[in-house]
């Protein structure tokens, strides 16, 4: 069985999340999307660890071969837990790049055994981001276009001014 490993901090999880999320669900047997912690977010953070796995449940429901999960520590030691073969990435535009290329690199040298596998954002996603969501949401803003459906009503009420 391939499994593939989705991390992120999906605070909250948007619609460009979910479509990454959606199409490696269809070139894995399964994927985990994995609520992970990124030190240098710690101040940012809007949601707990487990809204943000709440949030993703109900966005993935129709999906069958998604998993939620968290973890405090490193990716890679959770990659080797799991065997997953794969780490799934979302890149944006090339700022996302120097800091994902780091990343996956520093993941390949921790656990040779799985590979970084980035999918190109789809060019409406293309600048959106979950800071781009709690600051326009918190501003009293329209953040519709942004996350799914099923979680927005929560998202406002939990961000508006
Ligand atoms: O959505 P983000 O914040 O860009 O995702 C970054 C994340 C959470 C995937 C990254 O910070 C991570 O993998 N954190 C887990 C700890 C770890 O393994 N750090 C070393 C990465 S080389």
């Amino acid at each position: 069985m391939r499994i593939a490993v989705c991390p992120g901090s999906f605070d909250p999880v948007t619609k460009g999340h979910l479509d990454i999320i959606e199409r490696a669900s269809k070139l894995f047997d399964k994927v985990i999307v994995l609520v992970s912690f990124n030190p240098s977010k710690r101040a940012t953070a809007a949601f707990t660890i487990q809204e943000r796995m709440e949030f993703i449940l109900r966005v993935t429901e129709d999906m069958d071969n998604i998993l939620v999960d968290c973890n405090s520590g490193l990716l890679a030691d959770y990659l080797k837990e799991t065997r997953a073969c794969a780490i799934v990435k979302g890149l944006r535009a090339v700022s996302d790049f120097e800091y994902e290329f780091q990343m996956a690199l520093a993941n390949k040298k921790l656990y040779p055994d799985a590979e970084t596998v980035f999918l190109t954002t789809s060019a409406e996603n293309m600048y959106l981001s979950s800071s781009v969501v709690k600051e326009i949401a918190s501003l009293g803003g329209d953040i519709s276009g942004f996350v799914p459906e099923q979680i927005l009503e929560d998202i406002k009420s939990r961000l508006k001014p």
